[in-house]
């Protein structure tokens, strides 16, 4: 069987198994667009508080909403009370999510002081208690769609117990568990131990997406081929190169694949810069799109000066002007 094939979770059928992570600030629904538009097989919106959410659905709105092109789609929620994740999942109802995935790997201090993110894999019982939540509101307001849980592979390197905790999200209902293979001690330093995703892929009921140092489509075939995970998740190797996508589905399914060039880059930038204004208005879609350029233009001949230009960039057309004169600039031939 090729490396590139779909993945069963629970009653949804993903055609493919490369997918795209969940990168808070990032992965917003007009990247998940562009996303899907390379190939991506499978997005998911970034971590949602679920006492956020009963507090406030209105606000909460705009990271929840589905782009027009992502079919399926799956909303992550962040919490640590099983009767508020169950509420915050009824609410998702009128988005029509495919997935409800559950952070447990969140390491930043404000998610874990909570007792959510990855600090629920010190409590795996409770994390086993919320599974069983969102699995019931799933099958009250959401029509039975699969659960999901994100973790890592432990609090540090002396508690390392994502297999205790996916055992007991599986027995909850969980319908894919994904793996950070680091722990929340390591944050994103180090190396992502892939050898916790190839032991959990072989030891779960269900399948198992590898996440972690993810850069390029020869990574990504590497983690499938050393790991045997159904799924890849790409999370920083995706930033300013949706193209990701389409070229680790290209090298999995005919051994190669063409890099985009400059100028493409460029172009998807302006598109993702129309898209965030859809969704932002102009200003505010400018001043997002600084951080997200920087990543378009990384080792392309002529970012650095582009790069300097474009973070005073006010206007779409500012951005349209600096990208035609680095066009110009650039080599061809
Ligand atoms: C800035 C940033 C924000 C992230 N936000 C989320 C999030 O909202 N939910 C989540 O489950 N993981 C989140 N992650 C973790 C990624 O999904 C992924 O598991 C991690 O970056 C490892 O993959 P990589 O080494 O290929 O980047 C985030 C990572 C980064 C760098």
């Amino acid at each position: 069987m090729s490396r590139y094939h779909p993945v069963v979770i629970g009653s949804l059928h993903v055609p493919g198994n490369l997918f795209l992570a969940p990168v808070a600030g990032y992965t917003d629904r007009a990247f998940r667009a562009l996303c899907v538009e390379q190939g991506a097989d499978f997005t998911c919106t970034e971590l949602i508080s679920a006492e956020a959410l009963i507090r406030n659905r209105v606000k909460a709105e705009p990271l929840m909403r589905r782009s027009d092109t992502e079919d399926p789609y799956g909303i992550q929620l962040f919490g640590a009370d099983p009767e508020v994740m169950y509420q915050a999942a009824a609410l998702l109802a009128p988005y029509h999510p495919e997935a409800v995935d559950i952070n447990c790997g969140c390491p930043v201090p404000k998610v874990v002081k909570t007792g959510a993110g990855s600090a629920l894999m010190r409590q795996p019982s409770l994390l086993g208690r919320i599974v069983e939540a969102v699995v019931r509101a799933s099958r009250d307001y959401l029509q039975s769609v699969p659960v999901t849980v994100k973790m890592r592979s432990g609090w540090d390197s002396a508690s390392i117990n994502y297999h205790t905790c996916a055992r007991i999200a599986v027995e909850a209902g969980a319908a894919l568990v994904s793996l950070h293979a680091r722990t929340r001690a390591q944050g994103y330093a180090g190396k992502s131990d892939w050898l916790h995703i190839r032991d959990l892929a072989s030891r779960l009921a269900v399948p198992v997406a590898g996440s972690g140092d993810l850069f390029s489509p020869e990574d990504a075939e590497a983690m499938l081929r050393e790991t045997g995970c159904a799924g890849v998740l790409f999370a920083r190797g995706a930033l300013g190169n949706p193209f990701i996508f389409g070229t680790t589905r290209s090298l999995l399914l005919t051994g190669s694949y063409t890099p985009p060039d400059a100028a493409e880059r460029l172009h998807t930038g302006l598109r993702h810069l129309q898209l965030l204004a859809q969704d932002w208005g102009e200003k505010t879609a400018c001043l997002e799109m600084r951080k997200h350029f920087c990543a378009y233009t990384k080792g392309m001949p002529g970012g650095a000066p582009l790069r300097n230009k474009l973070v005073h960039a006010e206007t779409i057309e500012e951005y349209r002007a600096l990208c035609r004169e680095a066009e110009d600039l650039m080599p061809y031939g």
